[in-house]
């Protein structure tokens, strides 16, 4: 009920940023969404907010380049980052945001939670453990969200679900809780509104 009133609210985009001084007043609950390039993060917000064309999503790995904001109602923020990673941009320009990217995480006092999608068919990869552990030095639970779940067999989830809590139990900052989802099938939608309702 409250996930309904939420994003009933309306979802809009605000502002995209470059630099830290660029963030918008840090007076709202906010969540964002981190994770490789091309792992699904974009669409994730599409899903979530049911707009299509909110968050550009594209094949192209690469394709968030800005810390963009999205309005959530009145009172909260999606915020979909850059992938990390892959991806297709001189290299100059992917360290400048790599380094807002971990600015970001590391010091945004209204981020309540940091989901950090893994592709459910890859696992956890060494670029997901770095920025983990950068989540466990600073205190921002995080929570992981396996995306296209709609690519796997039953089975091989299974195997996946047990590998990825295996890998989380070493993080101090991770919420145990998973959620698998498919932002093509809608899986797993209603449980991540439902969390991003629930956080005060
Ligand atoms: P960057 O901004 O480059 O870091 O990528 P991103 O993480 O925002 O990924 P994006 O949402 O742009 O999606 C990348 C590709 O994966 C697109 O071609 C999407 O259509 C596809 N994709 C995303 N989610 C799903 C899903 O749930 N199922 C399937 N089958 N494909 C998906
Ligand atoms: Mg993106």
């Amino acid at each position: 009920e409250k996930a309904r009133k939420l994003f009933a609210g309306g979802a809009d985009f605000l502002k995209g940023v470059v630099a830290m001084d660029g963030l918008p007043p840090d007076d709202r609950i906010e969540v964002c969404f981190a994770g490789r390039s091309n792992v699904g993060k974009s669409s994730l917000i599409n899903a979530l907010t049911g707009r299509k064309g909110l968050a550009r999503a594209s094949n192209t790995p690469g394709r968030t380049q800005e810390i963009n904001y999205f309005t959530l109602g009145d009172e909260r923020f999606l915020v979909d980052l850059p992938g990390y990673g892959y991806a297709n941009a001189p290299v100059a320009v992917v360290e400048k945001w790599q380094q807002l990217l971990k600015r970001y995480l590391s010091g945004r006092q209204s981020l309540r939670r940091a989901f950090v999608l893994v592709d459910s068919r890859h696992g956890i990869k060494a670029v997901d453990q770095e920025i983990m552990k950068l989540l466990d030095r600073s205190a921002v639970t995080f929570q992981v969200v396996l995306t296209k779940a709609d690519k796997i067999s039953v089975k091989d989830r299974e195997k996946m679900l047990v590998q990825v809590r295996e890998k989380l139990s070493k993080h101090p900052a991770a919420y145990p809780e998973l959620v698998l989802t498919s932002s093509e099938k809608g899986y797993g939608i209603p449980t991540l509104r439902s969390i991003i309702a629930s956080l005060t």
